[in-house]
C-alpha cells in the first residue's frame, strides 16, 4: 500500500514538475525518416511537363534511350517515371487496374489483365529505374484539369475512379510487386476537385468525395486526414519493399502544411503549386523550399517540383535563365527530374542537366540543403555545406536588372583574414579574395562557386551548417499560418481573374537555419547572431551525432523579435535521452544564457525548448545562438 502510494506521489511530482509537454518530450532515438532508396534526392525523367497525357511507350522509351545515348544516365539520371494519363481503367469487381495498351502495346495481355512488367524489364535492362503516377483521393487530375485529353480513364464511374482511395495495398502491391516499378509518385486532386454535387462531378458523372484539401483554405483543409492517407501509402509501400529500394514522392503543392509532416511519411513532398516555364513561376517554387532547409535531409526532401529546362523562359535562348533554375535546384537539394522530350534535345541543354559539378552540389550525401546566408527580394546568397566540409555559394539574382552582390567570408562561415579560393562551377574560372569579393550578376544570372578556406570554427559545426543532420521532431507550429515570404506569381490558370494571389502554404514560424521562424535576425537582449537555429517555443530539434562530437555550445533566449513576450522559456539539452544542460526559464530581455554540454559518445542530441501556453496563443520565438557541435 505504502510503495503504491510512493509510487503515484512520485509520479505525481513528476507530472507536476517536470516541464515537458508529450509532444516534444525528448526521444533518446532518431526519429528522421532515413529508409527508402533516396538517400540522395532522386533525379530522372518524368513525362509531365513534355507531354501531358499524351504520353506514349515510345516517348518515354525515347527519353530512356537518351538518357543512356547521352550520358545522363551515367550522372546519375536514372529514374524514368511516367505521370498522369497512363491507365485505362479500375477493372469491376476485382478493382485491379488496367493499363491503356493503345499507348503503351508492350503492356497487353492475352487474358486484358494488362502488365507494366516488360515495360518495366527493359526499363531495368538498360540500367534505370521506373515510376509510376497515381492520385491520393479517388479521380486523378486529369479528370478534372484535362477533359479533352484523349487519354482520359474510361468507363462506369467505378471503373474511372483510378486513384488509391479504399486500394492502397492492392495498388501499391501490383505497381511494386507485380509490375516492379521503383518510385511512386501520389497526387492528390482526388482530395480536392471532387465535392459531391459539384458540377464537376455532375457533368461528368463522377462519384462525388468530401474534399479534405481546400485549395483557397487552410481552416477547411484536414491535414491530419491527409497526412494519414499518405502514411498509409507509406505503409503499404514498406510492406511491398522490404528491400527498402522504392521513392514516395507526395504530391499535394505543398498544402495541408505537408511542411511539418512529409518528412515523416515520404521520399520528397512538393512544396508548390505546379512549376510552369516562366521566371515568376520558377521564382515562386523557389521561394516555396528555399527556407525549409531544416525539414530535408538523406531520405526526405523538399521539392519544387519537376524540372522545366527547355520551354519558355528557360529555353535554349534563355541559357541564363536556364543555368539559374538548375543551379537553384541542385542547391536546394531538390530532386533533378528532367521533363522534356529528350530525343531532340539541344546540347547546350545537355550540358546544363549533365554539369556534374552542379549534380554533385545537389547529390553531396550530407544532404545539407543550402541555408540562406543573405536575403533580399532582389538578390540572396545561398551557401551549402558539402560533406568534406567544403562550402558552395550560390548567387542569384532575381531580378530582370544587373544586381551588385558582395559575398563576405562570414557568409560561408570562412575566416575574414585569411585567402579563400573560388571555383566558378559553370565557367570552372578560378580565383581567391580574402574578407569579401564584389560579382555583378547579369539579369536573372545565378554564379554558383565552391569555396575553400579556413573555417571560422576550426574544431566544429554550427548546427546551421549540417541542416541534412537535423530532424525538425517539433516546431512549436500549434496554428499553421500562411507563409507570405513567397513569390506571388499571377496564377498561370486564372490569370488575374480574381482578387490576388495567394499561396496556400503552411511554412510560416517552422524552424530556420541563422534566422528566426518568421525570417529575422537572431538575436537576444541587443546581441545578434549571425549562426544559429531560430525557433518556436514548445519545440524539439533532434541533431545526428555521427561525427562523434564531444560537446555542444549555444547561446539561448528569447528572441528580441518575439511577439509573446509574456511567457518564461527553459531550454534543455539531452543527450540519447539524458539531460546535459538546462538553462533557468528566461524572460524577454534576459541576458543570453550559454549552455555547454558534454556529449561525448552520444548519437542523438536533443533541443527543447519549453513554456506554458494557453491553446491558440502567440508563439514564442527562441533563439539557439551560436549552436555548435566540437570536439578538442
Ligand atoms: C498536378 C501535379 C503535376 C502533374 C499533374 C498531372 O497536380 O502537380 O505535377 O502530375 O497533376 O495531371
Amino acid at each position: 500500500m505504502k510503495a503504491i502510494n510512493l509510487l503515484a506521489t512520485t509520479a505525481l511530482i513528476a507530472l507536476v514538475s517536470l516541464p515537458v509537454h508529450a509532444q516534444t518530450s525528448p526521444k533518446g532515438v532518431w526519429l528522421g525518416r532515413d529508409d527508402g532508396a533516396a538517400q540522395t534526392p532522386p533525379m530522372g525523367w518524368n513525362s509531365w511537363n513534355a507531354f501531358r497525357t499524351e504520353v506514349d511507350e515510345d516517348k518515354v522509351m525515347g527519353a530512356a534511350r537518351a538518357l543512356v545515348d547521352d550520358g545522363l544516365a551515367k550522372k546519375g539520371y536514372t529514374y524514368v517515371n511516367l505521370d498522369d494519363g497512363w491507365w485505362l481503367k479500375r477493372r469491376q469487381p476485382d478493382g485491379r487496374m488496367i493499363v491503356r495498351t493503345r499507348i503503351f502495346p508492350s503492356a497487353a495481355t492475352k487474358d486484358g489483365a494488362t502488365s507494366f512488367r516488360p515495360f518495366t524489364d527493359r526499363l531495368h535492362a538498360m540500367g534505370l529505374k521506373a515510376g509510376i503516377y497515381t492520385d491520393i483521393g479517388r479521380n486523378a487530375c486529369s479528370q478534372a484539369y484535362n477533359l479533352d485529353s484523349p487519354n482520359l480513364p474510361e468507363g462506369t464511374a467505378q471503373e474511372r475512379q483510378v486513384g488509391l482511395d479504399g486500394h492502397e495495398a492492392q495498388d501499391i502491391n501490383l505497381y511494386f510487386k507485380d509490375w516492379g516499378f521503383d518510385y511512386i509518385k501520389v497526387d492528390a486532386c482526388g482530395l480536392a476537385d471532387y465535392a459531391p454535387g459539384s458540377k464537376r462531378v455532375i457533368d461528368n458523372g463522377y462519384i462525388g468525395l468530401e474534399p479534405e484539401i481546400d485549395r483557397s483554405s487552410l481552416n477547411r483543409t484536414d491535414d491530419a486526414r491527409v497526412e494519414a492517407r499518405y502514411q498509409k501509402v507509406a505503409t503499404a509501400l514498406k510492406a511491398a519493399n522490404p528491400d527498402g529500394d522504392y521513392v514516395f514522392s507526395i504530391c499535394d503543392w505543398g498544402m495541408a502544411d505537408v511542411r511539418r509532416w512529409g518528412k515523416d511519411v515520404g521520399s520528397s513532398w512538393r512544396t508548390s503549386s505546379d512549376i510552369t516555364p516562366n521566371w515568376s513561376s520558377m521564382l515562386h517554387n523557389y521561394d516555396s523550399a528555399a527556407g525549409r532547409a531544416l525539414y530535408a535531409g538523406p531520405g526526405h526532401w523538399n521539392d519544387p517540383d519537376i524540372l522545366y529546362i527547355g520551354a519558355g523562359d528557360f529555353d535554349a535562348d534563355h541559357l541564363t535563365e536556364a543555368r539559374s533554375h538548375f543551379s537553384l535546384w541542385a542547391m536546394l537539394d531538390a530532386p533533378l527530374l528532367i521533363s522534356y522530350d529528350l530525343r531532340k534535345a539541344p546540347q547546350a541543354l545537355l550540358d546544363i542537366w549533365g554539369n556534374a559539378d552542379l549534380i554533385a552540389v545537389d547529390q553531396d550525401k550530407a544532404g545539407n540543403q543550402a541555408t540562406i546566408a543573405y536575403d533580399s527580394e532582389d538578390a540572396q546568397i545561398l551557401v551549402k555545406t558539402m560533406s568534406d566540409g567544403h562550402k558552395v555559394a550560390a548567387l542569384f539574382n532575381r531580378t530582370a536588372s544587373p544586381q551588385t552582390v558582395t559575398l563576405m567570408a562570414s557568409h560561408l562561415k570562412l575566416r575574414s583574414d585569411a585567402p579563400i579560393t573560388l571555383t566558378d562551377l559553370w565557367s570552372k574560372a578560378q580565383s581567391a579574395f580574402t574578407g569579401e569579393t564584389t560579382f555583378t550578376l547579369a539579369p536573372h544570372e545565378t554564379r554558383v562557386f565552391s569555396a575553400q578556406g579556413p573555417r571560422e570554427l576550426a574544431n566544429g559545426l554550427y548546427l546551421s551548417e549540417m541542416p541534412g543532420a537535423i530532424n525538425v521532431a517539433d516546431d512549436g507550429v500549434r496554428n499553421p499560418e500562411l507563409d507570405p515570404a513567397i513569390h506571388r506569381m499571377i496564377d498561370p490558370w486564372g490569370g488575374s481573374r480574381s482578387g490576388g494571389s495567394r499561396p496556400m502554404y503552411a511554412g510560416w514560424g517552422g524552424a530556420q537555419a541563422d534566422a528566426t521562424p518568421y525570417g529575422e535576425t537572431l538575436q537576444i537582449d541587443g546581441q545578434s547572431f549571425t549562426n544559429g537555429l531560430g525557433v518556436l517555443g514548445n519545440s524539439l530539434l533532434q541533431v545526428k551525432n555521427d561525427k562523434g562530437f564531444t560537446s555542444f555550445h549555444a547561446t539561448v533566449g528569447i528572441d528580441d523579435s518575439t511577439r509573446n513576450r509574456d511567457r518564461p522559456v527553459t531550454f534543455f539539452v539531452y543527450a540519447d535521452g539524458k539531460q546535459v544542460a538546462k538553462s533557468p526559464a528566461l524572460r524577454f530581455g534576459d541576458r543570453p544564457f550559454e549552455l555547454n554540454a558534454d556529449i561525448s559518445g552520444a548519437r542523438v542530441i536533443e533541443l527543447q525548448a519549453v513554456n506554458d501556453s494557453e491553446r491558440n496563443e502567440i508563439p514564442v520565438v527562441v533563439t539557439w545562438g551560436a549552436a555548435r557541435l566540437e570536439r578538442p
